[in-house]
């Protein structure tokens, strides 16, 4: 089949494009390079792929494109490679990046919602019929408004009274609820989703993907050169590999406010597993929308913190909480389709100690510690509490 795999370039990206590649698809990766330095840009990314071929991948091709902003090439590159499937990463994932001032917030708006928004309507000006695959987030639920209730995969189930006593049942999306201007786009695509499939009839698959540990896959293992990224940062790294890097170079463990926030996990090995089993099992024509919860296990952040320390010795440090969010939430998720599709999870009490020594091993003498601390706060109120330390 041939696969596109816009956003090819990134961290969960990549690791994906390769598994597709070597599964026998026609891969043509699609990516602005915006998480790269310019003047390093084109140089490494052709190192990138040149090493896959190196250890003896199949071919891809690259092709650089926003897809924000370049819909004619968009539309043009979909007519005359005529994919059987895309795959959609190609958005700024960053919540505290989006968060950071009103440019970003800006960026993160117009990236993402437009990105997605080209996409759909190249796939209905080119006429394909093309099974959309995207990288949604389990943020676009929210955390903290569940009173103990199963967060369903993606629908809801609701009785709306009628005015003569009487009660209609109705499966809606589920409720958004956006913690940051990140997670506030990919509710925003989700409505993208549902009007397009509603009107045009395109056959998506919508993954509400938890945050991403873990740094390889069999196939990046191969080599060095084919892991294409880490983020420690305060800005784009995510929680746990934050905590792996801060153990391995001996910095206090960071945990915001109470660390009782509790947020849903997957290994990349499982993220690319889980981007196969969609490809493998589309939508049929006239199906609505498929949603499933790309995740695996849930953690409290100071839980998590807590595995890492006894592990590895680290200290863990309780700081102002840069975010607006609630101090403590239960997270309650039904993930049934990935594991009836036969997913067979990485946990993290399988999987964390290789990655301790992994993390350690590999980026350890390449980390900036002046990049650790999250400098980007939600409200004025939490920059204040960050500024003075409490
Ligand atoms: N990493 C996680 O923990 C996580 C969790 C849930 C969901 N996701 C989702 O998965 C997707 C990929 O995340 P990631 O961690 O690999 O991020 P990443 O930043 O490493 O990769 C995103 C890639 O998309 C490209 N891109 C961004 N905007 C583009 C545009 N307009 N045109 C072309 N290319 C563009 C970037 O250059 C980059 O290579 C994102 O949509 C993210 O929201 C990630």
């Amino acid at each position: 089949m041939k696969v596109f795999v816009l956003g090819g370039d990134g961290f969960c990206g990549w690791p994906c494009a390769v598994n597709l590649a070597d599964s026998g698809h026609d891969v043509v990766i699609v990516d602005n390079l915006s998480r790269r330095k310019i003047d390093v840009d084109l140089g490494v990314e052709s190192l990138t792929l040149r090493a896959w071929e190196q250890v003896g991948g199949r071919t891809m091709r690259f092709v650089p494109l926003d897809i924000a902003r370049d819909y004619e090439p968009l539309l043009e590159l979909l007519r005359t490679e005529r994919p059987e499937a895309i795959v959609h990463f190609a958005e700024q994932r960053a919540a505290p990046y989006s968060m950071k001032t009103s440019a970003t917030k800006r960026y993160t708006v117009d990236n993402n919602v437009n990105g997605t928004h080209n996409l759909l309507a190249a796939i209905v000006e080119s006429g394909l019929d093309v099974h959309v695959v995207h990288l949604g987030t389990m943020g676009v639920y929210g955390y903290g408004s569940h009173r103990g209730a199963t967060i369903p995969e993606g629908y809801l189930t609701v009785e709306v009274p009628q005015a003569d006593g009487s009660r209609f049942s109705e499966q809606i999306l589920h409720p958004t609820n956006p913690g940051s201007v990140y997670h506030m786009t990919k509710t925003l695509d989700q409505l993208l989703f549902f009007y397009y499939n509603k009107n045009d009839g395109i056959r998506i698959t919508d993954l509400h993907q938890g945050i991403v540990w873990g740094t390889n896959t069999a196939l990046t293992e191969k080599d060095p050169r084919l892991t294409n990224r880490f983020d420690y940062d305060g800005d784009y790294g995510t929680v746990l590999n934050r905590f792996l890097m801060q153990a391995a170079i001996g910095y206090p463990l960071t945990v915001h406010g109470t660390g009782g926030q509790t947020r849903a996990f997957i290994h990349i090995r499982d993220s690319v597993r889980c981007v196969q089993l969609a490809l493998d099992n589309p939508p049929s024509a006239g199906e609505k929308v498929k949603i499933f919860n790309q995740m695996t296990e849930s953690h409290r952040v100071a839980d998590l913190a807590e595995k890492v320390a006894a592990l590895t010795g680290a200290r863990v440090d309780h700081l102002p909480n840069p975010r607006n969010e609630a101090i403590e939430n239960d997270l309650i998720v039904d993930n049934r389709c990935f594991l009836e599709l036969g997913l067979q999870p990485t946990t993290l009490d399988d999987g964390l100690l290789a990655e301790v020594v992994d993390v350690a091993r590999r980026w350890a003498d390449r980390c900036d510690r002046s990049k650790i601390p999250c400098r980007s706060a939600w409200t004025t109120r939490q920059a204040e509490a960050i500024s003075t330390g409490g």
